[in-house]
């Protein structure tokens, strides 16, 4: 062991360890990115035969991360690959695959588990794998480290098995990779050693944990905390407007208080690839121990009615003007999950396009991130951005405001409007701003 162990923490620290970044999405490229900028030989691997061509052409796939950024990782070394036989080259092999949600909402951890099956007939000894897909306790423990040991390897003496999960905010310009805090544990201390030796050539600062199933834990407390937040929101949102009450001016308010209280903000319902999602990988799991996790049951149920919500109170305004959705023609702002970002993944815009087309709306969108509506397994709609102009807004007799992106020109829209829905509390209230 201590020769493995001794030599690939040195290589780690001397960077000339060969990094293999598995999955190249919203975790895996600004990894793989900032692996490549401190000096160290990234390979990447994917399933996704086109984006291992784009990136190896120096395109990048992501809004916010620029081609240049992709381009100087090339230029550092970086190659995409989709041949899995690779895996030996690498010193480190870091998992940034999907973990989502089955038709039954329980965990679906086939890309995590097909991930390593491609990988472990090709591990040889000397290498660290470090899975970043959040998951739910126990993921590290039962699933991965058997599969390595049933391709004879050794985990803790000459293969070293760590759970670190990926805390990326895509699009939040204060926090990048390198000053976001990163927690880490190991299946045996030799292995949280490797891992405190990956990531500290790269992250600030390395929060160590007794082990993987805390590091799992500890992630899914952190997006579990903002969904049940977010449902008391969402909720008190509710309360205020039957009250005659701006929810937005009180949490404005009650933020000023120095200690004791953290704001979130309302909106249409949950989006994106994790808050939707990872607290159900708890609930799950915690009904092999016998225990029901009804916050996070409660804060689903009162964060998956919110588009119901909105469709409510824009129905209602269009009444008060006499009209009906039915034959309306109504326009969605913004249809990524959250703001200045082109991810949809889980948007509560596409849930209230579909509510509304339901009722017989003609629903139009315009979102400066997504020109065309994307092909997506369940939603579908044959749609290219509406450009905001004068006229273009006039012509609507609803706007509804979904994800309120800074690029979109507030003035115009408030200006040329029939009517507005908003879902954020971005616009002053007046006859035609209805908060939603
Ligand atoms: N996006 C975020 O902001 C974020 C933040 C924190 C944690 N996470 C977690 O990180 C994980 C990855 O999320 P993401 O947003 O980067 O996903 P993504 O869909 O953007 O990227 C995943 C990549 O993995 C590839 N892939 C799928 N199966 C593969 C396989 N068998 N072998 C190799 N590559 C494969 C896909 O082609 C894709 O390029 C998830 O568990 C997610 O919950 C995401």
């Amino acid at each position: 062991m201590a020769d493995h162990h001794r030599n690939l923490i040195a290589k780690l620290n001397d960077r000339s360890a060969v990094i293999g970044i598995v999955g190249l999405g919203y975790v895996g490229l600004p990894l793989a990115i900032r692996f490549a900028e401190v000096g160290y030989r990234v390979l990447g691997f994917d399933i996704a035969e086109d984006k291992v061509v784009r990136l190896n052409a120096g395109e990048s796939l992501i809004e916010h991360i620029p081609h240049t950024a992709v381009r100087a990782m090339r230029d550092a070394g970086f190659e995409a690959t989709t041949d899995f036989s690779r895996t030996p080259e690498a010193d480190a092999l870091i998992l940034c695959v999907p973990t989502p949600l089955n038709k039954y909402r329980e965990p679906d951890l086939s890309f995590v588990l097909d991930t390593v099956d491609s990988l472990t007939p090709h591990m040889r000894d000397g290498q660290v794998m470090s899975l970043e897909s959040t998951t739910y306790p126990g993921t590290t423990d039962e699933e991965l480290a058997p599969r390595l040991a049933a391709q004879g390897l050794s985990v803790g003496q000459t293969t070293f098995l760590v759970y670190s999960p990926e805390r990326e905010d895509p699009g939040n310009a204060n926090f990048d990779t390198l000053s976001i805090p990163k927690v880490c544990g190991g299946v045996t201390p030799a292995c949280l050693e490797v891992g405190l030796a990956l990531y500290g050539q790269v992250i600030d600062r390395v929060v160590p944990v007794s082990s993987c199933r805390a590091a799992e834990l500890t992630k899914l407390l952190e997006n579990i905390h903002r969904a049940v937040n977010i449902g008391l929101v969402n909720e008190m949102k509710i309360v205020a407007d039957r009250m005659g009450i701006d929810i937005h001016e009180v949490i404005a308010a009650a933020a000023t208080k120095p200690f004791g209280f953290v704001p979130y903000w309302p909106g249409p319902g949950l989006g994106g690839h994790c808050i939707p999602i990872d607290p159900f990988y708890l609930t799950w799991k915690a009904r092999e121990y016998g225990v029901h996790t009804r916050f996070i049951e409660l804060a689903g149920e009162v964060n998956s009615a919110m588009p119901d919500y909105v469709v409510g109170k824009l129905t209602q305004a269009l009444n008060d003007r006499t009209r009906s959705v039915n034959g309306s023609r109504i326009l969605v702002l913004g249809i990524a999950y959250k703001k200045n970002v082109d991810d949809m993944r889980e948007s509560p815009s596409v849930i209230l396009m579909e509510k509304l087309r339901d009722l017989g709306a003609v629903v139009h969108y315009s979102d400066p991130h997504i020109p065309h509506f994307p092909k997506m397994r369940e939603h579908h709609f044959d749609l290219d951005s509406t450009p905001l102009t004068a006229e273009s807004v006039a012509s609507y007799d609803c706007v509804l405001l979904a994800t309120d992106h800074d690029r979109f020109d507030y003035d115009l829209i408030t200006a040329h409007s029939a009517l507005i829905i908003d879902t954020r509390g971005k616009l002053p209230a007046s006859d035609a701003v209805v908060k939603a």
